[in-house]
């Protein structure tokens, strides 16, 4: 396969870096997770106790702080200058306040011109929620993934019952439905399907299923 660019975009729980994840193993690309980028952002604003609402200290933080990836064989860690926060940004105050901090159109902008360059060169999977419209716009592959709001809170719940995480399920599929509007509903690159993105509806598919069809739709695409 040569080195084309895959985007991979849809809402919150969708399982896109999951299939994202398998499909750039299998095919030895790199998996890019740009949420990652937007919760760093939100954990570094916790951190220097910088207000969600303060777009330029945001912008600031990212200069000094930039997130970066480093694939390693247990999978991909994410770092805020030296420091490792691939767990801390997975923490409901994170979660919870992320889609304010990425709906500013400056730290937009910073973290979109990172991820451009991360996929420069192709041989990228990226997901996120504005890949396939303004990151990538000519990415070869573009998918966007969706699933019920109940079938993403269902999965949600039973990850955090598998790692030992109590969770109420009206709660968690409240937050994701929360999220997804707040999301779809901001001016700058709000999120939504490429025209020319493949809509893929995982709702009671399994991830094998998932990364099927993908696999069917990159091998027609290229
Ligand atoms: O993918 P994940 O759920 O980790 O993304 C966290 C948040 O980051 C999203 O809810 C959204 O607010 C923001 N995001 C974004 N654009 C992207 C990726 C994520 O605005 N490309």
């Amino acid at each position: 396969m040569h080195k084309i660019n895959i985007a991979i975009d849809g809402p919150a729980s969708s399982g896109k870096s999951t299939v994202a994840k398998i499909i750039a193993r299998d095919f030895g690309f790199v998996y890019t997770d740009t949420g990652a980028m937007y919760r760093g952002v939100t954990y570094l604003a916790l951190k220097h106790q910088v207000s969600f609402a303060d777009e330029q200290s945001l912008v600031k933080l990212i200069e000094k702080y930039p997130i970066t990836f480093k694939q390693t064989e247990s999978g991909q860690l994410v770092f805020a200058k030296g420091e490792d926060i691939t767990d801390a940004i997975r923490q409901p105050e994170v979660t919870n306040n992320v889609s304010e901090v990425s709906a500013f159109p400056k730290v937009r902008a910073h973290l979109v011109k990172a991820q451009q360059k991360i996929a420069v060169s192709g041989g990228v999977v990226m997901d996120g929620r504005d890949i396939g419209t303004t990151v990538l716009p000519d990415a070869e592959v573009k998918i966007f993934l969706v699933a019920s709001a109940s079938e993403r809170a269902q999965r949600r719940y039973k990850e955090n019952q598998a790692k030992g995480i109590k969770s109420d399920f009206a709660t968690l599929k409240k937050e994701i439905e929360q999220r997804d509007y707040t999301d779809s509903h901001r001016s700058t690159s709000p999120l939504r399907q490429a025209e020319d993105a493949v809509l893929v509806d995982t709702t009671g598919m399994t991830i094998d299923e998932v990364v099927t069809a993908i696999k069917k739709v990159i091998k027609e695409k290229v």
